[in-house]
């Protein structure tokens, strides 16, 4: 899929990853734009075609979806972290992290996937995350939540392969935006994250490891859980002496 002949759509567009996507877009020859954000308003870029959306609410996302019946390729940005776990967190954090990161993101795909088939299979980007393979405590939420996505886009990619639809799973440690204000070491910037995510959409790649630290944690699967969990910690470690 070429990105200068997209009709794009990218939730969360109004700051963070999801603006470097927009930008990276038009600035890669994207035939159009949709901007979505919750409050439109905060949505900066020029050129772009502005859209409410807030991926929680069914009701927003079908609008979405119907205002935007040309999208070719779906950037399934949009996302939170509220530092919640699973034991001692409030059970309704933990849900909210589910119904964005999860439930949010399959909203999007269950409504525009008619959409990319009609407009020739087309991709999606679902941008997921390093902790889709490990929870630090502090976060364990955010974990579920990233797992529990990854594995719904396994899913989708399966059922969608016979309209033709790339789905592109991005995977990163951290970026720097305001989700990762709190952590002071090296972290991709969000241009360059999306420049990975599309240059993988470009070459057909289901995968994206955009980064040192996700390719890391990866390579680390197939270790007994314990050995796993002893090398992430001394990985953070060294992340943290960096
Ligand atoms: N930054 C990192 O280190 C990092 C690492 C791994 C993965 N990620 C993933 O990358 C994606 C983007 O994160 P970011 O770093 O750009 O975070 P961010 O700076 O906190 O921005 C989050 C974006 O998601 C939007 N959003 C949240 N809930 C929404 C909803 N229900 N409907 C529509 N938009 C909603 C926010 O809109 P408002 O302005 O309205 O709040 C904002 O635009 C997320 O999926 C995140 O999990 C980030």
């Amino acid at each position: 899929m070429n990105i200068n002949d997209s009709v794009a759509l990218v939730t969360g567009a109004n700051r963070g990853l999801g603006r470097a996507f927009a930008q990276r877009l038009l600035e890669r020859g994207a035939r159009k734009v949709y901007a979505t954000a919750r409050r439109p308003e905060t949505v900066d870029l020029p050129g772009v075609e502005v859209l409410p959306l807030d991926i929680a609410d069914p009701a927003s996302v079908r609008a979405a979806a119907e205002a935007a019946q040309d999208v070719s390729l779906l950037v399934n940005n949009a996302g939170i972290s509220t530092g919640t776990d699973l034991l001692t967190g409030p059970l309704e954090a933990v849900r909210h992290e589910l119904e964005t990161n999860m439930f949010g993101h399959l909203a999007m795909i269950r409504e525009f996937a008619p959409a990319l088939g009609r407009n020739g299979g087309g991709a999606i980007v679902n941008v997921l995350s390093a902790m889709s393979w490990f929870g630090g405590k502090g976060a364990t939420a955010y974990h579920l939540s990233k797992a529990a996505a990854w594995a719904m886009t396994n899913g989708v990619r399966l059922e969608l392969a016979g309209q033709g639809t790339l789905v592109t799973a991005v995977h990163l440690g951290l970026a720097d935006t305001d989700m990762a204000a709190g952590w002071h070491v090296d972290k991709i910037t969000p241009s360059d994250l999306a420049d990975a995510a599309l240059d993988g959409v470009e070459a057909g790649s289901a995968e994206v490891l955009a980064d040192r630290w996700s390719q890391d944690v990866k390579s680390r699967l197939p270790l007994a859980p314990e050995e796993f969990n002893a090398a992430m910690e001394r990985a953070m470690v060294e992340l943290m002496a960096t």
